[in-house]
């Protein structure tokens, strides 16, 4: 597992950015389905500290390696938000600055749920809570580099569409780690295998949704997606699925599908040129 981490570390890097033309991001303009996309996910990026912080209470936490890993994971995740917060600004439409205490408080009942869950259930599994972790951040970085593979087919603005695809890089690379550490974990430990799945049965959600209103988290999916009625959400379950003992991973589709999530208008998308 070493051999991951290692060169996951020596790669690692703030997204490179030296050559977008920030002066022309006004220049065009975004519909406010793309704009509204851009702001959910500036937060969901920005958020990515809280998420540790919960993190550093689950038995993850002990575990060296991935200790390493996160450390140099959120490192990058910052310039992430800090990028998008970065676009925003030079678009016309600044993120609000709001501490990031004050939005962990203002977190959802359903996120300080979610957090007291995997608490209990790591301390429960702490041998197989590593696994659990690891086949959740593979389904939501996944989920990140799809997203923006479509932000910027969708959106039809240059800048922005650099700033995804070089983003979506490092998304790509947070999956692979993620992937591999999870077919590893999932393949040695049938216990893992049924703490993955019993755990993503009661607890999973679409990537970002505990920091902001779920509206949002659905128009963000309706958007990029077209939830249920895309093929973006059943080609990441299909990856899923390769994953030891989750064959039956269907929760992504059922999510849109419960939330009525579905096509994007036609007039929300830039013509393709
Ligand atoms: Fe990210
Ligand atoms: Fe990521």
């Amino acid at each position: 597992m070493g051999i991951d981490l290692d060169r996951f570390l020596e790669t690692s890097a703030q997204v490179d950015l030296a050559d977008v033309a920030w002066h022309a991001v006004p220049e065009r303009r975004l519909h406010d389905a793309a704009l509204r996309t851009v702001r959910y996910f500036q937060l969901v990026e920005s958020s990515t500290l809280h998420y540790v912080r919960v993190l550093t209470g689950t038995s993850s936490w002990r575990d060296p390696e991935l200790s390493s890993f996160v450390t140099a994971w959120l490192y990058e995740e910052e310039f992430h938000g800090r990028a998008f917060r970065r676009f925003l600004a030079a678009y016309g439409d600044p993120a609000p600055v709001v501490a990031r205490p004050a939005v962990f408080e203002a977190r959802s009942f359903g996120e300080r749920f979610d957090e007291l869950g995997q608490r209990a259930l790591s301390r429960f599994w702490p041998g197989a809570w590593p696994a659990v972790h690891m086949v959740w951040g593979a389904i939501q970085e996944l989920t990140t580099y799809h997203a923006y593979r479509a932000l910027g087919a969708r959106a039809g603005h240059p800048e922005l569409a650099v700033l995804c695809e070089r983003i979506g890089k490092q998304e790509l690379r947070h999956f692979a780690y993620y992937y591999r550490q999870a077919e590893r974990r999932l393949g040695a430990d049938a216990h893992a295998r049924r703490v993955v799945s019993t755990a993503l049965r009661i607890g999973w959600r679409p990537v970002g949704l505990g920091m902001s209103a779920p509206e949002e988290a659905c128009h963000a999916l309706s958007f990029l997606f077209d939830g249920a009625e895309g093929t973006e959400i059943a080609a990441i379950e299909a990856r899923v699925r390769l994953l030891p003992g989750l064959e039956w991973f269907d929760l992504f589709g059922a999510w849109v599908t419960r939330h009525g999530v579905g096509r994007a208008p036609r007039d929300w998308l830039a013509p393709v040129e």
